[in-house]
């Protein structure tokens, strides 16, 4: 018996980076995985993987979110678990900021969380309860210079999940967020290129200083935050709601 046999987990942003480790790890856990991303050809060829389903899916579309949850539930028999991991990364100082930048930081990592919950809680309901795992980072935790709006959203997905998980407790629907560290990821190339033009370092530089500074000695690869994740998903954190996990190799910034 495997910890999530049984259960449908829909994981957003889940065709490359920590989304797609997350889906294959809840494959490997016996989970039927559905991969729910903007970039449908990427999504289909995490899901072959694992035979899962791709479904294309913009989690800024908020109008179409309940349709595509009820179209997953079809096919797949129902919603246990919901990964909101699509996420983007924007570095501007503040008199670099625009309207445009904070819309997008906002409407994918805040809205497209609150809205996807609330595309998924319906059918989560529908089984008797699940699990629902947001994606936070250690930039939410504090904040930084010139990453001021992605702080800030990730700020909020803290204080999203406390108040869902106190409003979805009694539904048995346990909501935790996950608070990674640095992980080498495609997000982090775009990362690393804008601290070369903020601080003026050569490309790979960043990288390297950050993922020297890990008390643990290295940054995260994919897979050390989706095994959490598998975790927080699964039975064995039955009693745990309403908490975000740092997954960062022991605090790094600090
Ligand atoms: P990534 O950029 O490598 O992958 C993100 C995935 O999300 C891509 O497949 C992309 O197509 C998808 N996506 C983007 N916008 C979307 C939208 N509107 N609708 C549906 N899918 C969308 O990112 P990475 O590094 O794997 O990050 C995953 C999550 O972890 C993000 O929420 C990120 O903020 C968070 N995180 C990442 C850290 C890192 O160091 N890589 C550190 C802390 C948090």
């Amino acid at each position: 018996m495997k910890v999530l046999d049984g259960k449908v987990a829909v994981v957003t942003g889940g065709a490359r980076g920590i989304g797609r480790a997350i889906c294959h790890a809840m494959a490997e856990a016996g989970a039927q995985v559905v991969v729910a991303d903007l970039n449908l050809h990427e999504a289909s060829e995490t899901a072959r993987d694992f035979d899962g389903l791709a479904v294309e899916m913009d989690v800024t579309q908020f109008g179409r979110l309940a349709d595509q949850m009820q179209n997953v539930a079809d096919q797949r028999g129902g919603i246990d678990i919901l990964v909101n991991n699509a996420g983007i990364f924007n570095m501007a100082s503040i008199d670099r900021i625009t309207a445009e930048d904070y819309r997008r930081q906002y409407d994918v990592n805040v809205g497209g969380t609150l809205f996807a919950c609330q595309a998924a809680v319906p059918f989560i309901k529908k089984r008797g309860g699940g699990a629902i795992i947001n994606f936070s980072s250690q930039a939410g935790r504090r904040g930084e210079p010139n990453i001021t709006l992605y702080c800030a959203t990730k700020a909020a997905v803290i204080s999203m999940t406390q108040s869902l998980a106190l409003e979805l407790a009694g539904d048995n629907i346990r909501v935790n967020a996950i608070a990674p560290g640095v992980v080498d990821t495609p997000m982090w190339d775009v990362v690393d290129a804008q601290f070369a033009t903020y601080e003026n370092k050569a490309l790979g530089q960043k990288k390297r200083e950050v993922g020297e500074a890990v008390p643990l000695g290295r940054m995260g690869d994919p897979r050390d935050i989706a095994d959490p994740c598998v975790f927080l998903a699964s039975d064995a954190a039955r009693y745990i709601t309403a908490q975000t996990l740092n997954v960062d190799g022991g605090n790094w910034m600090s």
